[in-house]
């Protein structure tokens, strides 16, 4: 009898054990990462898009593993790799594990030209596309430092016409017209944005619809996206249309949208347009949200803390003063901007403007111990240590001073811009653009909150609920 009793006791230990062990592995045998995939077909997509990005790694980091966890999520399966060694892992192995990978609603957004155009389906890779951005060099320091007075005089012009003479306004819908405007001057090479300006609310559609589920039904998210994308496409290709006409006189182009149009492949093939409106926008859609968001909650936390607005002025008076009336900005007074650079950092810690992008695995790779098979999309994201007491003291302390302090030394831990080969190529346009509006905005004014403690919604993409109203002081 004790020996039925014993066989069975074992029996169910073996059956648990078993049942334990296939539930941590694939069907080929692989030590899969810890963690859930979710509900069929939606995976665990609503509590990635709708929870809090760093309570959705948080729980998960605790609950599984510290290092990574799988779920599925935007119709993928996915392994999210955290922490300051899962960022290197991540960025060290480009193109040998990791190729980059956009979510399903991003492809759907931005490659119109792949079913549309007439001519055959363009082989670009996404390593091609890439390279468009960054090889011809108009993101690069060398050519920024030519853009720089240009972009403090449309900063100037901007906070005259909508800012100055007013007691009240709305920073946010402000800030998106200031980084719209730069960007169609620099991108498009137009200097009358206006056309694109009035797209603002387009563009905000899209920045929403990227991260959302790809049901295009009225009322939803993407449909919205969708649409927008639509009138945005249509508005660039009458851009590209009037810009192939102006370089045929022989005008002189120097913007991005200009080099798309002349760049061949090796095999002499030219871009079609509805490729090129599709990158342009992309580019404008990267560069919009992060940088209008980023100057924005400047204004909020800067608000919120007359001894941080203090010494910004300090500095940027300091900047001016060594420059003669009216000289507009140069490289040199940029790289004297510390402590507002400081302030900006501490910005992107509390709100980042990008939570995180996805690669997918080229082959199987083990990383912590656990295998990832090929074809399943990895995702990083700034959330797993932007604000972990590890590696920020007080890390919920506004405390612009910790970059000065050595308290950000551990590699990896801090980056707003991605790293490796994919770093953000924009880095430093948006550094020149925020510390360009930064030095123009404090000269001007001082500005109190109209909502004290207003609440940043938007879980992907930050933004304050009642668009910042502020109440503006002029000197
Ligand atoms: C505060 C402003 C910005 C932040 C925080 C930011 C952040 C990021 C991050 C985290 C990535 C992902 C990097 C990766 O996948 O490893 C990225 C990619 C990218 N950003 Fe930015 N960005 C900003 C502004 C801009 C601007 C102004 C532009 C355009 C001029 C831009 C263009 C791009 C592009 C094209 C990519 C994709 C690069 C690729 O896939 O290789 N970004 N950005």
């Amino acid at each position: 009898m004790d020996l039925i009793v014993l066989s069975l006791v074992l029996l169910v230990l073996f059956l648990a054990l078993c049942i334990f062990a296939f539930s941590r592995r694939s069907d080929n045998g692989v030590k899969l990462p810890p963690g859930s995939f979710g509900w069929p077909i939606m995976g665990e997509t609503i509590e990635f898009l709708f929870g809090k990005p760093e309570n959705f790694v948080g729980d998960r980091m605790k609950k599984y593993s510290p290092d990574i966890f799988k779920t599925h999520i935007l119709g993928e399966k996915t392994a999210v790799i955290c922490g300051p060694n899962g960022h290197k892992f991540l960025f060290s192995n480009e193109q040998k594990l990791f190729t980059a990978f956009r979510p399903h609603p991003m492809q759907k957004l931005f490659r119109s030209y792949q079913t549309q155009s007439s001519a055959p389906a363009p082989q670009t890779t996404r390593n091609d596309e890439t390279k468009v951005i960054r090889s011809p060099g108009f993101l690069k320091p060398e050519a920024l430092v030519r853009y720089l007075g240009k972009m403090d005089s449309i900063t100037q012009q901007q906070l005259q016409t909508s800012w100055e003479g007013r007691d009240e306004i709305k920073a946010f819908p402000l800030c998106k017209t200031i980084t719209l405007t730069l960007a169609c001057r620099f991108f498009l090479g137009i200097d009358n944005p206006e056309r694109i300006a009035g797209l603002v609310s387009n563009f905000d559609d899209i920045t929403l619809g990227m991260h959302s589920i790809t049901l295009n039904i009225p009322g939803t998210i993407f449909y919205r996206a969708n649409k927008a994308a639509t009138a945005i496409r249509k508005e660039l290709l009458a851009v590209i249309k009037e810009k192939k006409t102006a370089m045929a006189t022989g005008a002189p182009m120097q913007d991005i949208l200009s080099h798309m149009i002349v760049a061949s492949d090796p095999s002499g093939r030219f871009m079609p347009e509805a490729e090129i409106a599709d990158k342009i926008m992309g580019l404008l859609t990267a560069g919009y949200s992060t940088v209008a968001t980023t100057m924005t909650l400047f204004m909020k936390y800067v608000g919120e803390r007359p001894d941080i607005y203090k010494k910004v002025l300090e500095e940027q008076l300091e900047v001016s003063a060594s420059k003669k009336t009216g000289e507009l900005l140069e490289w040199d007074d940029m790289q004297k901007m510390k402590y507002s650079w400081n302030v900006i950092c501490e910005v992107m810690r509390f709100n980042p403007p990008l939570q995180g992008t996805f690669r997918e695995a080229l082959t199987d790779f083990t990383y912590a111990g656990y295998t990832i098979p090929k074809g399943w999309k990895v995702y990083w994201t700034v959330s797993t240590t932007n604000m972990n007491p590890e590696y920020f003291r007080e890390a919920e302390k506004f405390n612009p001073s910790r970059y000065d302090e050595g308290d950000v030394s551990i590699p990896y831990t801090y980056v707003p811009f991605g790293g490796g080969p994919r770093m953000c190529p924009g880095k430093e346009y948006a550094r020149l653009a925020i510390l360009t509006f930064v030095h123009n905005v404090v000269k001007k004014f001082n500005w109190e909150l109209m909502v004290p403690n207003e609440k940043i919604i938007g879980d992907m993409m930050p933004s304050p609920e009642k668009g910042l109203p502020i109440r503006l002081h002029p000197h």
